[in-house]
């Protein structure tokens, strides 16, 4: 055991504890947990509060934990001890079932199967490398495998304040596309990556955005969906990824075909390994400050303000909880 581990060995750590669905998790001091075979000890830096977190705070997904347990899908932190990775190593914490079948990652320590772990690259960002997979690797599938964004053409990305939205804007923009960012709330009018032009959807028109549309990304669902795809040229295409606006999109047949648009669905959990490499790269330009990913940031005994934030809609990008530094 390495000397981090021996002395946050028998020490006590915070961890947010959820004892009832529909409640909050409290925060509770407990003892670190000790070092076991096939599982890495890590001392968390930072983890994300998403929406997959908030549908477990609320017992409402397929796979839940037995309670009392600790949530949290997702995170990053430093190895403290593992036979398997190196001790002292940013890591990521995924899959696995952590949060789901198994303790997660809000928490000071937390002792994870070996398999939840991968090392990232010196120097990474510790909240970056928590939350940069999803956004990067859903954006990029939208733009270049499934839309096929070229240069010269007019792409609508709607939620485009949003983790996913905003990196859609960028990886648009690179391809040469002509960028609409559109956004529910004038607030984050400003929060639309450059050099897109930013857009109220409830002033979404033809003329607004100067013409129609030849893609649409679509982050959002719902009524803003159906408003933006009336704005895409025949032979279009649409790619739709999310639904947090509303699940349901009805279609008239007859001015489907019409229309003319293909409707094509993002899915990750079937693509996320083709691009892992794309992704991996898209990385070093998000360290390099070359694209950005926007986050808010809360302190583990903030995480009622956390949780707010992403259930109104109103947090900008992804949501972090960051531990603080040197405990352990
Ligand atoms: N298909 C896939 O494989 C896949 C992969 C990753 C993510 N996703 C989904 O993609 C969507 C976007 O992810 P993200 O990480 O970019 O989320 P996010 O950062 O929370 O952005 C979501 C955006 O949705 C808009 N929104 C509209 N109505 C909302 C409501 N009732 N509550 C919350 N937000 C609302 C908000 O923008 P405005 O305020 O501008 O309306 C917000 O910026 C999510 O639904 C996520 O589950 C899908």
């Amino acid at each position: 055991m390495s000397h981090a581990a021996a002395s946050a060995s028998g020490s006590e750590s915070r961890a947010l504890v959820l004892q009832e669905f529909g409640t909050l998790p409290l925060l509770v001091k407990r003892p670190v947990p000790e070092p076991m075979p096939g599982h890495t000890l890590v001392r968390m830096e930072a983890a994300t509060v998403a929406h997959l977190d908030l549908n477990v705070l609320d017992g409402r997904f397929g796979i839940l934990p037995d309670l009392p347990s600790v949530p949290g899908t997702q995170g990053s932190g430093i190895v403290l001890a593992s036979a398997t990775h190196p001790e002292g190593a940013l890591v990521r914490l995924r899959g696995e079932g952590l949060g789901l079948s198994r303790e997660g990652a809000w928490a000071e320590h937390v002792l994870v199967p070996d398999a939840a772990v991968e090392v990232m690259p010196e120097g990474t960002d510790a909240a970056l490398a928590c939350i940069y997979f999803s956004p990067v690797g859903t954006a990029w599938t939208a733009v270049h495998p499934i839309a096929q964004v070229r240069p010269g053409e007019r792409v609508i990305v709607t939620g485009a304040s949003g983790a996913v939205g905003a990196m859609a804007v960028q990886l648009a923009a690179r391809a040469g596309a002509e960028v609409v960012g559109v956004v529910g709330r004038p607030a984050k009018l400003l929060h639309v990556p450059a050099p897109a032009k930013a857009l109220l959807a409830s002033n979404l028109s033809e003329a607004a955005i100067g013409g129609k549309a030849d893609v649409l990304i679509d982050t959002v669902g719902g009524a803003v969906l159906r408003d933006a795809l009336a704005l895409v040229r025949p032979r279009g295409r649409a790619a739709l990824l999310g639904y947090t606006a509303g699940r349901e999109l009805t279609l008239d047949l007859a001015d489907f075909f019409l229309a003319d648009v293909s409707l094509l669905p993002v899915n990750m959990i079937s693509r996320g390994r083709e691009v892992a490499a794309d992704v991996a790269r898209l990385l070093q330009e998000l360290a390099s400050g070359a694209l950005t990913l926007p986050y808010e940031s809360y302190a583990l005994e903030d995480l009622g303000q956390a949780v707010n934030r992403l259930r109104t809609g109103e947090a900008v990008g992804k949501v972090v909880l960051e531990f603080s530094a040197g405990v352990g």
